[in-house]
């Protein structure tokens, strides 16, 4: 009996170990655990296609407030990309109980910080190394609370990221919490009120990574004149931020092109490096523009160099 037991837990630990280091089913939605250094304890899931490139992007989408990574690959068209391109989806969970990211603390608003921005990037370590993937194509992206993790991300790992697309977002550091809370409501921030210039966003942005010169992701900034959830005007301070850190001029974009990329939305160029859409009449929840967001992260074939959406020299 006590030879049976031993024998039982042993195959029962064995088969655990087995599951948990099982390397993720391509072409299902699966978790990876052991990944690396993560003290804030975020959930990571992935999509690795059937149809994987050699040497593949990564894209890594990031989950609305009360969402989850499987909601997020449910509701959002990029597991179905990866099998058109051949790129990996890394979907990054948030660990607290309102399912909000982390975007108020020092921990998550710095480079050497260790909060979930942390995490996310060793997630990007670990796929980088398991399947070799291409670290000049590493891309962000997210919606909401997601979208404000995309700006923080971009902030505080230019290097890590090649572009951004944040949906329905606030700009990095807009969060920020005095009391240096984790995971903390900014309703100031949120409704709007949390109104800077250009330079000095853009002085927020930089002094998450004090001393980088290097690259920095190409930013693309959506967001809806209705939304109630995360008001419109962060909308123009998010765009702001970015113009700031490029050294374009918030003032003077380079371009508005009207009924563009739906009809009765806009999009402004302030350059090869960042695009504001501004979506007229829609509320909080937004959908992914799959098509543009492709063409943005250099997907789609850009036979025409005179398209807006296509990336310039690559990094
Ligand atoms: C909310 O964020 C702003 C910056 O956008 C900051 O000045 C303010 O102190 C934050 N509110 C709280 C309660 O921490
Ligand atoms: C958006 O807001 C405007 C102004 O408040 C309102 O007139 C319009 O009906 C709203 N659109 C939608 C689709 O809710």
């Amino acid at each position: 009996m006590q030879y049976f037991l031993s024998l039982l837990v042993y195959a029962i630990t064995c088969t655990a170990l087995a599951l948990t280091r099982r390397a993720p089913t391509p072409g299902q939605f699966s978790q990876v655990t052991d990944f690396g250094d993560n003290p804030t304890n975020v959930g990571f899931y992935i999509y690795v296609p059937q149809n994987l490139a050699p040497k593949p992007a990564i894209i890594v989408a990031i989950h609305f407030c009360e969402g989850t990574a499987e909601a997020y690959y449910a509701v959002t068209p990029h597991a179905q990309y990866a099998e058109t391109y051949g790129f990996i989806v890394i979907y990054p969970q948030s660990p607290y109980s309102d399912r909000c990211w982390d975007v108020s603390s020092q921990r998550s608003l710095s480079h050497k910080g260790d909060g979930n921005s942390h995490s996310i990037v060793n997630m990007v370590i670990w796929t980088t190394k398991q399947y070799h993937a291409d670290t000049s194509r590493v891309f962000v992206t997210g919606t909401s609370s997601g979208a404000m993790m995309t700006n923080v991300l971009a902030a505080t790992h230019p290097k890590l990221f090649a572009a951004g697309i944040s949906y329905s977002g606030v700009p990095a550091g807009c969060y920020y919490s005095e009391a240096n809370d984790e995971d903390r409501w900014n309703f100031t921030c949120a409704n709007g009120q949390s109104i800077s210039a250009s330079k000095h966003w853009a002085h927020i942005a930089k002094q998450m990574y004090p001393g980088y010169e290097g690259p920095r992701p190409r930013m693309r900034i959506y967001h809806g004149s209705n939304d109630t959830t995360i008001y419109p005007q962060n909308y123009y301070e998010t765009c702001k931020q970015w113009a700031g850190v490029f050294g374009h001029d918030y003032d003077n974009p380079r371009k508005v092109l009207n009924d563009t990329p739906l009809s009765n939305w806009h999009k402004t160029i302030w350059g090869k490096d960042l695009q504001g859409i501004w979506a007229n009449g829609v509320g909080h929840t937004m959908e992914i523009q799959g098509e543009e967001d492709m063409e943005w992260f250099g997907f789609t074939k850009c036979a025409n160099s005179k398209n807006e959406n296509c990336p310039g020299v690559p990094k």
